[in-house]
Parts: C-alpha cells; structure tokens; sequence
C-alpha cells in the first residue's frame, strides 16, 4: 500500500514542477511535498506501521523520494534565480555607446578671479580685506578725505547723489581708508585692501563705464616712506604680470596724498619695447597712489608727527582688461556667458 503510494509521488513528482514560473510558486511546491503536513513528510510518518523488516526499504524508497524533489527544487531554484538576475540587468543595461548629456560648466567671474588674485597677494603681506558702505556720506567720500564742497577736485569725480547733498554712491573706495582709520582709534598700525564697487555719472563707452570696482588698500604705521610703496607695488606687479615686469612712479595730483604718483608696469606684451597696448611707451599705468595727506590722518585721528602712510587705488577692470587682452570694459557687465567661458579658458593657455 505505501510501495503504491511511493510509487504514485513518484510519478507526480515528474511533472510537479512543470509550471513553476516563480520562486513563490516553488516554495508553495515545497510546503505541499516537504512542508508539516505535506505529502512525503505524512508518508515518512507511517513508518511507524511498516513491519520491521520492510522498514529498511521503505525508509529507502522515501529518501529517494526526498531526493527527487530537493534536486528538482533546487534545479528550478536555480533556474528562476538565474532568470531574475538577468531580467534585472537586461533592465538596467546602460549602453555606453549612446551620447553622454553635456553638461554645462560654470565658469568663475573673471572680476572676482582677478579680486581673490589681488586679495591674497596683499593677504600674504599681512593686509586686512574689508568691506565699506556703497551708498556713502559726503563727508566720508570726500570731505575727510580733504576734499571740501566746492572744491574743483570734486569735478573729476561726476557723482551720483543720492538724497540731497550729504548722501551719494560711492564715487571711489577711498572712504573706506578713512572709516577704517577712524576705526582704528588713532594708535595702532593698519594694513588694509578695500575691493568693491562704485559709481560715476560717466557715459559709458569702451573705456568708461557708470559702475565699476576699485581696489583701494593703505598702510599706517611709523617712517613709511614713498619707497615701501614702492616696493609693494613691486611684489604686487611680478605676482600678478610676471616676475620680469619692472615699475616706475610719475608725478601726480590727489588730494588725499602728498606727494602723488601714478604707477607703471612695464608693459607685459612687449616688455618696453613698444607696442599697441602700452601706445608705444613701453608702459601701462595700473593704479593711483600716495603718501597719505597729513590732513586726511588729522581728520581721521592720527597724529601725523607720529603716524605715516600710504594709500593706493587700482581699477579692477582695467587689470583684467589688461591680463586676459579684454577691449571693451561693457564686456563685464553684460554677462554674455560665451565671454566668461572665454576668459576662464584663456587662464590655461
Ligand atoms: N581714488 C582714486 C580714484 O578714484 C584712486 C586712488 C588714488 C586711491 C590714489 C588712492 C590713492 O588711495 O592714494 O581715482
């Protein structure tokens, strides 16, 4: 009667496992065969009415039953995984021969690249970077900086004010020298950069424009004479033209500085010998600079029998106009992204 039986799951077990499509439909194979009252776990469990003498076979037919469906369930298993793995990856293929999107990279203001390049040129001699109002007082923009109401030096600087008289925007980063120095108390030493924007009632044109930045710093301290600047700019010129670029300083007028000077670099394209940048002088002049006016320390708390100065002011369009060939200073305003990518691309030739 089980010999039958056996035989019967035999022959069922043959085709069992014919439509099993998923590892669900498997397990449910194996509680139906294996599983606590499955059907070969209830026929091992008549062992107990077999005679002894045919317990022997009858425990050899069931292993062989059990073998039967754990190969099967374990080919099938296989089988379905296999097939899972591989609907998965067909699923997920990438074809790397397909185009790649392009990505469009971001290029830095080529503005505010030259500014960090100054900054931490002066931030590696020790100077502060600091940040002064854009709309200003009158008495801040010219007055302390001994530059009266009225006075024909105002001229040079068409301003835009802003109500009445007493306020204006910025025509220049010099009122930053005299808050910093007001600031300061009128005892200690300072060393200072001052990058930001201003304003001039200028028609704007290649050479002009209404906004732009300057770059102001000064120097307080004990007998600073006109040949420390000198040799700042120095520095300042090798860093940022190359290190065979030589200076010089012309006479000037400032109100804000005694004596005045204009300062040169050699010029980088033809190194002197004359060209269509430096108009055949063999020079460029970059900034205004100075020893700074006694009255502008007085008005600003410093003691000048005590303290010396100087102070300096470079346009930060006109150094990048000159180190990336730029000819149109309206090219930095108009934010024409094909330009900035330019310049960034120019900085690895
Ligand atoms: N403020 C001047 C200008 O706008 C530039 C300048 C010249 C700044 C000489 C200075 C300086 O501090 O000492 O033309």
């Amino acid at each position: 009667m089980q010999k039958e039986q056996i035989e019967n799951l035999k022959n069922e077990l043959k085709t069992a496992f014919n439509d099993i499509n998923t590892l669900n439909e498997l397990e449910n194979k194996k509680v139906e065969y294996m599983g606590k009252n499955g059907k070969i776990t209830l026929l091992g469990g008549m062992i107990k009415d077999i005679p002894n003498e045919e317990k022997k076979e009858f425990g050899m037919n069931l292993n062989e039953l059990k073998n039967i469906f754990n190969e099967n369930y374990d080919k099938i298993k296989k089988e379905l995984e296999e097939r899972i793995i591989n609907e998965k990856l067909a699923k997920e293929a990438v074809d790397v021969s397909l185009p790649g999107t392009k990505i469009n990279n971001g290029a830095p203001n080529i503005l505010e690249k030259i500014i960090e390049e100054v900054e931490s040129v002066f931030m590696s001699m020790g100077y502060d970077v600091v940040d002064g109002p854009e709309i200003e007082e009158d008495h801040y923009n010219f007055e302390l900086l001994n530059i009266p109401k009225g006075h024909p030096a105002r001229d040079a600087q068409d301003t835009f004010y802003v109500k009445g008289e007493d306020y204006l925007l910025r025509s220049q980063t010099s009122p930053v020298q005299a808050r910093v120095m007001l600031a300061s108390g009128g005892n200690k030493p300072i060393r200072m950069i001052c990058p930001g924007k201003t304003y001039r009632r200028d028609a704007d044109d290649a050479t002009h424009s209404h906004q732009f930045m300057q770059i102001e710093g000064l120097l307080v301290d004990k007998d600073v004479s006109l040949s420390d600047l000198k040799g700042t700019f120095d520095v300042i010129a090798k860093k940022l033209f190359g290190e065979d670029c030589i200076t010089r300083f012309r006479p000037s007028y400032y109100q804000f500085t005694e004596p005045s000077v204009e300062t040169d670099i050699s010029c980088f394209v033809c190194k002197g010998k004359g060209c269509s940048l430096c108009k055949n002088t063999g020079w460029i002049t970059v900034s205004g600079a100075g020893i700074v006016h006694p009255n502008v320390l007085r008005n600003c708390g410093y003691d000048p029998a005590v303290w010396t100065g100087f102070a300096f002011g470079f346009g930060a369009e006109r150094l990048a106009m000159l180190k990336y060939g730029i000819n149109d200073i309206r090219t930095f305003y108009q934010t024409d992204l094909r330009e900035i990518s330019n310049f960034d691309r120019r900085d690895d030739e």
